[in-house]
């Protein structure tokens, strides 16, 4: 199967355009204390040849835990959409996407990742660690790219171990507690590595996995096309992905690479889980759902860039993408016992690093609960913790973060 370039540079720029319209958010609600974490690279990840697109070397940034949680881990996967064929992936690696080169050397952390216990009462005394995605791949591919004149590094897999490597002798092999998190691509990461960071800590450590906006679904867009099966598809042979999916969901599909998305791997995972996503997710509305392929007269462009001015049938498609999704998960919630669950309606992408949507005064809630507070009492086994919003528009603590792909492009250059 074949997705054109054009899918690829839309994937693409739909991410700069989420993450353009969250930046200034982040900056302003923390501006008095943020806490700024500088880069470490991982000098010694040459040598196993986990190398970023471009053959920089990969990074981390650590905050370390004190106190109480001078023992805890939390790593979280950096998100930032795939690249699925070759032009796009050499676009890709002059960028801050596939390069550390071009990366900012300080990241602030909020949400998840704060420090401060009053906006981030369960993990703020965690070692806190943020992995820069520079693969394309969700940390997942093996693979290299050389025809003499171009050259690629496909190397997510190795990236993922050269990071873990680097970091137990720095106090994650010794500990007590650990999650390990991640938002879009870097969620789907999580469900990708979640039992194999598991493998890495010691046995009496209690492990834990959270996707945050992750959980793409295997949906056909609305022309009926499957757009983001044949993108995967794409993507997970140019990057040499299937053999470092479980080797329990490959051998029982018939297309193994369709274990890339969660829905499939999800039942294989033992480590305990907790899946956060919005019902109305924008990338999966904008790119799976409604791709400007599947809708090249425009129809949607309002609506993508405001509920609101949906019409009634396009309302009625996005319920059936909900529904689609609540079907998807219904056995984990029904069975999964150590499993988590935050489906709320707003329409956003990405919550838990966004102290706005994380945990705030005004921030997202259902059942009269915060992610925040839904995320601690899962990981605490405080009480159960399955949360399922009513349908759009009955959820009034959202914030609807959407306007993603209506910003003028003269932004993108900037910012892919
Ligand atoms: C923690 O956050 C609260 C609420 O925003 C703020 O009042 C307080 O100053 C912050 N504390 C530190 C040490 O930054
Ligand atoms: C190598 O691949 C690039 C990108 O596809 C292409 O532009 C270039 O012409 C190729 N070089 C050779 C020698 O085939
Ligand atoms: C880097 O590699 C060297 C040689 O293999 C090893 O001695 C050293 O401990 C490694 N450092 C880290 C931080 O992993
Ligand atoms: C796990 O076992 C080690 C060694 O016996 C011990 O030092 C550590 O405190 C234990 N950790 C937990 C979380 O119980
Ligand atoms: C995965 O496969 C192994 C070996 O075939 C088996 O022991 C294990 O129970 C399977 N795990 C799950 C979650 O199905
Ligand atoms: C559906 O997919 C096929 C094959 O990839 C493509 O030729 C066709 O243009 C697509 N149609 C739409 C409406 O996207
Ligand atoms: C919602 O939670 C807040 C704080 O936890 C509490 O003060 C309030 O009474 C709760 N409201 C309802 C309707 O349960």
């Amino acid at each position: 199967m074949r997705t054109g370039k054009a899918t690829a540079t839309a994937m693409a720029i739909a991410l700069a355009v989420v993450l353009l319209c969250i930046a200034p958010r982040r900056v302003r609600s923390a501006s008095d204390n943020r806490l700024i974490v500088g880069m470490t690279l991982v000098r010694n990840a040459s040598a196993i040849g986990a190398l970023c697109l471009d053959g920089s070397l990969p990074a981390y940034h650590l905050h370390r835990g004190f106190g109480a949680g001078e023992h805890n881990w939390l790593l979280q996967f950096e998100g930032g959409g795939w690249c699925n064929d070759i032009p796009s992936c050499l676009e890709r690696a002059n960028t801050r996407r596939g390069s550390t080169r071009y990366m900012t050397k300080y990241e602030v952390f909020s949400g998840i990742l704060s420090n401060n216990a009053s906006l981030n009462p369960d993990f703020y005394n965690w070692n806190r660690v943020k992995l820069r995605y520079c693969d394309g791949a969700s940390f997942a591919g093996d693979a290299k790219f050389d025809n003499g004149t171009s050259l690629l590094y496909f190397r997510g897999q190795r990236i993922w171990r050269a990071i873990i490597h680097d970091l137990l002798p720095k106090g994650l092999g010794r500990a007590q507690k650990a999650l390990l998190s991640g938002c879009s691509a870097g969620g789907l990461a999580s469900f990708l590595h979640c039992d194999n960071f598991a493998e890495y800590l010691p046995r009496n450590a209690s492990v834990k996995c959270l996707s945050d906006a992750g959980f793409f679904l295997d949906e056909r867009d609305i022309s009926l096309n499957h757009t983001m099966r044949s993108f995967y598809d794409d993507l997970v042979s140019l990057q040499g992905v299937e053999k470092n999916l479980d080797k329990n969901c490959t051998s029982s599909l018939v297309y193994p690479a369709m274990c890339f998305f969660p829905q499939y791997t999800l039942k294989y995972i033992t480590t305990p889980f907790f899946i956060l996503n919005s019902a109305y997710d924008v990338y999966q509305f904008h790119h799976i759902l409604v791709p400007s392929s599947a809708d090249v007269h425009g129809h949607w462009n309002r609506c993508k860039l405001d509920p609101a001015a949906c019409t009634d049938s396009q309302l009625e498609i996005l319920q059936g993408f909900r529904n689609d999704m609540l079907a998807t998960l219904r056995m984990f919630y029904q069975y999964s016992g150590r499993g988590g669950l935050f489906i709320n309606s707003c329409f956003a992408h990405c919550q838990s690093e966004l102290q706005e949507t994380w945990l705030a005064v005004d921030s997202p809630k259902v059942n009269n609960k915060t992610i925040s507070e839904a995320v601690g009492d899962w990981y605490y086994s405080r009480r159960v913790s399955k949360e399922i919003d009513c349908p759009y528009p009955c959820d009034k603590t959202c914030h609807n973060l959407i306007p993603v792909s209506g910003l003028p492009q003269v932004h993108l250059t900037e910012e892919i």
